[in-house]
């Protein structure tokens, strides 16, 4: 045969395969999402996240601690109040879950990095993400929240905040708030591209934040479109986001790629409770292989371009990554 190309010849061994790598990643880019709820001693098993739980403050110094020893560091907290209410002031209350959660996380895990998701709807009776004026989301009022609700996490110790709510001007709103306040170096992860997705599902049971009525088209973004993706991201950048992310991962990856070719701000992807549920579910009926459909969409979310990487399968990913499985 009379071929001078031949691909195969670096595939030949393991040796040379992970010598010839496209994609790297190490475990100081993974961000674990993690649910602290109001109580003591609770550890809850979220039904339909097999292997995630809700802790209460208390039982919140074990889970970090294994995570730190997994070589994760990097946190990304939701907060479940006891009580919600229209406006959610459990959001911004000064001794709300998450302001308590990271007081006590700062005080015993110094080292480690905390990010909060900065939204109403985990706190609103109504279940979305801003305050409501009849039946409509109002944007201008709850930009007000959001930054009180951003304050309120950074004096608590939050190491960086994560808007998610998708109101329009809220990265500028949270950062003129916080250099206000003295906390101009403070960053910003923009949960920018941002779809209404089914993907979330899980999530909200684990957070009980299903909207009472209607849904979240009205901020979240059509899934159809990808050029308002970049206009969101393009936006956020110019409002002052340090980061930009994508949301869900598995079926937005083209989203990755076309953000990361536009800005020059790092891009994170979160793999979120649905994506997760599905492997976890299909692993559980023997369907798939779970450790390796794991590494993959983790894998393809670099390939794509994220350079970080949130997921409810952290810890493991970081083990297979010591294990000289991906990386
Ligand atoms: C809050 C928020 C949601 C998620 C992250 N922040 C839920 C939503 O927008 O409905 C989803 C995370 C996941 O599904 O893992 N707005």
């Amino acid at each position: 045969m009379d071929m001078i190309i031949r691909p195969r010849r670096l595939r030949g061994s393991e040796n040379l395969r992970k010598m010839v790598r496209e994609t790297r990643m190490d475990k100081a880019s993974l961000i674990y999402p993690l649910f602290v709820m109001d109580g003591v001693n609770c550890k809850e098993e979220i039904p339909s996240m097999p292997g995630q739980y809700r802790y209460s403050v208390d039982q919140l110094s074990f889970a970090l601690e294994e995570l730190q020893k997994a070589g994760v560091t990097n946190i990304m907290l939701f907060g479940i109040p006891a009580v919600k209410d229209e406006v959610g002031s459990q959001a911004y209350a000064a001794d709300g879950i998450v302001q308590r959660a990271l007081k006590e996380a700062k005080k015993h895990f110094p080292e480690m990095y905390f990010i909060t998701d900065v939204c109403m709807c985990e706190y609103t009776s109504h279940g979305h993400c801003g305050v409501l004026c009849g039946h409509e989301v109002e944007n201008d009022q709850t930009l007000k929240l959001l930054s009180q609700t951003a304050l309120s996490h950074v004096e608590a110790g939050a190491d960086m905040v994560a808007p998610s709510d998708m109101m329009d001007g809220r990265v500028l709103a949270i950062r003129n708030t916080l250099d206000a306040q003295g906390f101009k170096e403070t960053p910003i992860m923009s949960y920018a591209v941002k779809y209404a997705s089914a993907f979330y599902g899980p999530f909200r049971d684990a957070a009980g934040s299903t909207p009472a009525f209607g849904d979240r088209k009205s901020y979240q973004m059509d899934f159809h479109n990808s050029r308002e993706g970049v206009k969101e991201a393009l936006l956020d950048v110019d409002e002052g986001a340090d980061i930009i992310m994508v949301k869900p991962a598995m079926s937005y990856l083209d989203m990755v790629t076309k953000v990361r070719d536009v800005v020059n701000v790092p891009v994170a992807t979160y793999s979120v409770s649905g994506e997760y549920a599905m492997v976890k579910a299909a692993a559980a009926n023997g369907w798939v292989d779970e450790e390796r459909i794991m590494c993959e969409m983790a894998v393809a979310a670099y390939r794509a371009g994220s350079q970080l990487y949130l997921t409810y399968y952290a810890k493991e990913l970081a083990r297979c990554m010591d294990e000289g499985k991906i990386g």
